[in-house]
């Protein structure tokens, strides 16, 4: 069993209720705007808020700061090419600036995405290149009732209707996001992942692959496909990610750094041309795309680590080990526990406040004003016009922090799950223009 040592080490205060009180209010009762100071333990994202291993420190130490052609981009792409399978590779300073410029390469005004779910910043680089966002979860990924093993899987049928109603030739990229972020981050099966490639082969549709976390989809894989009982992760995440013709990565997520991220292209040396040209629109020059070569240096150390066992063991065990405290706490979880967060539904707990008043954004700020935990809503706030169910999803961090902290999230949990009858719902009083993204910035109150 694998465990970690913490040799630097940073003091966290819990802020007092006052302070709590106020940085809620004054932050617009919107957690984007609480500075982490005023936050005792921040399950907001597990995107780029890990802890680098000493491999990763160090490998930094050698980062090569050439514009073009560094050796940390050649050690970054032999990385990328051992642990994906994929050659032709780009790195990004993140996964929205991967999804900008491979998204841009392939969608066209008025075309249709079909995706198991989009996440929040895929949605919006669909809207923004003039696509429209279709989701096609399985059903047992929306209801999160039954202990199904795949619940973050595609749903082929549903998309071929979508496909009947606008036309094959409407439908230009097919996406399958492992683990599926937005359904809990629940796992996607390699042979659901195969399907999906022939479906959209079969309407002439480009298969990309999020692959933000595919070393923890691997890891279920592993777990509940009984066919890859006995491979290794490495085999089954170059299996799963060799049915794709492209793939966009959050180097954030599974390569364990904290920033970067990369699109790596399969066999279309023209979609790849296309996607260097906008890399260096956008990102910076194909070799080193909006990063410093210590930053290519630690996300290649960090995507091997994310594929070796133990690893993956204490990091899905720290999930599901707060999942367990936060049920026993009486907070109704999802289940099966995903790779990354907990997810918890708010409306099943907070049942007196309708959806329309955010019962996730409730729950967020009262664990905040009752144990400085930071969590965030995923439910009707986050995604508007959606059919989302009203989930607060509470992220782990990587290698970060330990059962102590657990813990008081649990006792907090206790404390909000004791008062909640008294807890009300919230109205927005001010948002961005882009709806996709308004819960990064718009402001609420309380209803009366
Ligand atoms: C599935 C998925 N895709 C894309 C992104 C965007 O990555 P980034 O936050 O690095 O821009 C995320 C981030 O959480 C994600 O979970």
């Amino acid at each position: 069993m694998r465990s970690y040592l913490s040799h630097v080490a940073r003091p966290v205060e819990q802020p007092s209720r006052e302070r709590r009180e106020q940085a809620l209010e004054a932050a617009g009762y919107n957690l984007f705007n609480i500075a982490a100071a005023d936050v005792a333990i921040d399950l907001l994202t597990d995107s780029g808020t890990g802890t680098m291993s000493t491999d990763q420190w160090a490998a930094m130490l050698q980062g090569d700061e050439a514009y073009a052609g560094s050796r940390s981009f050649e050690r970054f792409q032999e990385a990328v090419s051992e642990v994906t399978g994929f050659e032709h590779v780009v790195p990004v300073h993140q996964g929205r600036g991967g999804e900008n410029v491979l998204y841009g390469a392939l969608i066209t005004e008025g075309e249709y995405v079909l995706n198991n779910t989009h996440f929040d910043t895929t949605r919006a680089h669909v809207a923004n290149n003039g696509g429209h966002a279709i989701d096609c979860p399985i059903d047992a990924a929306v209801g999160g009732a039954s202990d199904y093993p795949f619940k973050g899987n595609f749903d082929i049928a549903t998309a071929r209707e979508h496909v009947e109603e606008v036309g094959a030739e409407n439908v230009s990229v097919v996406i399958l996001t492992i683990t599926n972020n937005s359904a809990a981050g629940q796992p996607v099966s390699v042979t659901n992942t195969r399907e999906v490639a022939a479906f959209a082969a079969d309407i002439d549709a480009t298969f990309v692959i999020d692959a933000c976390r595919f070393a923890e989809n691997a890891f279920f894989v592993q777990e509940r496909e009984s066919d890859y009982a006995d491979a290794s992760i490495r085999e089954i995440a170059r299996e799963q990610l060799s049915y794709a013709d492209a793939i966009v990565v959050s180097g954030k997520k599974d390569g364990l750094s904290n920033i970067g991220g990369f699109v790596a292209v399969a066999d279309d040396p023209e979609l790849f041309a296309r996607v260097k040209q906008r890399t260096i629109m956008y990102e910076g020059f194909p070799t080193y795309g909006g990063l410093a070569g210590r930053d290519l240096d630690a996300m290649a150390t960090g995507l091997r680590e994310a594929v070796e066992r133990p690893y993956l063991e204490h990091r899905i065990g720290q999930v599901r080990e707060l999942a367990e405290k936060l049920s026993a706490a009486g907070l109704p979880v999802v289940e099966p526990v995903g790779g990354h967060a907990v997810y918890v539904k708010a409306d099943q707990l907070l049942s007196h406040i309708p959806d329309e008043e955010f019962p996730g954004q409730a729950l967020v700020c009262a664990l905040y004003e009752e144990g400085g935990v930071r969590g965030v809503e995923i439910g009707s706030f986050a995604f508007p016009d959606t059919d989302r169910p009203e989930y607060v999803r509470l992220a782990v961090p990587r290698r970060t922090y330990h059962r102590e902290h657990f813990d008081h999230v649990a006792e907090t949990a206790a404390a909000v799950v004791e008062r909640h009858e008294e807890l009300t719902g919230f109205e927005i009083i001010g948002e961005p223009p882009i709806p996709e993204l308004r819960h990064f910035s718009a402001e609420l109150r309380p209803v009366e």
